[in-house]
């Protein structure tokens, strides 16, 4: 995705393409800085619904049951979510920013 579409402490939401399976992969989108990305999974690690970006509380969020996840980090901070989001690689090279999904997902 461009770059510039992703704003310093803004959260969004892209589709990825698994490197092995061929499928799309939900991932979450944390600019820190302008020169930072942080990337996760969107699976919970509860039930595996889809985590999303809107919530009051300015976290990941998911709505199935209400865990939160800190998107600094992809912590649990409330909810029945056992573990936190599983994290991908991800960094800006030049106007884009690329996200590096696990080999076998
Ligand atoms: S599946 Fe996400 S909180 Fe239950």
């Amino acid at each position: 995705m461009p770059s510039d579409q992703l704003a310093e402490l803004g959260k969004t939401e892209v589709t990825v393409r698994g490197p092995a399976s061929g499928k799309d992969l939900g991932v979450l989108l944390y600019r820190p800085d302008a020169s930072t990305v942080l990337a996760y999974s969107n699976i919970c690690s509860h039930q595996g619904c889809a985590v999303g970006t809107e919530t009051p509380e300015a976290n990941f969020y998911c709505a199935c049951h209400a865990s939160r996840y800190d998107y600094k980090d992809g912590s649990v901070l409330a909810g029945p979510a056992p573990k936190g989001l599983t994290r991908y690689a991800a960094s800006i090279k030049g106007q884009d920013i690329v996200v590096y999904p696990p080999l076998d997902a």
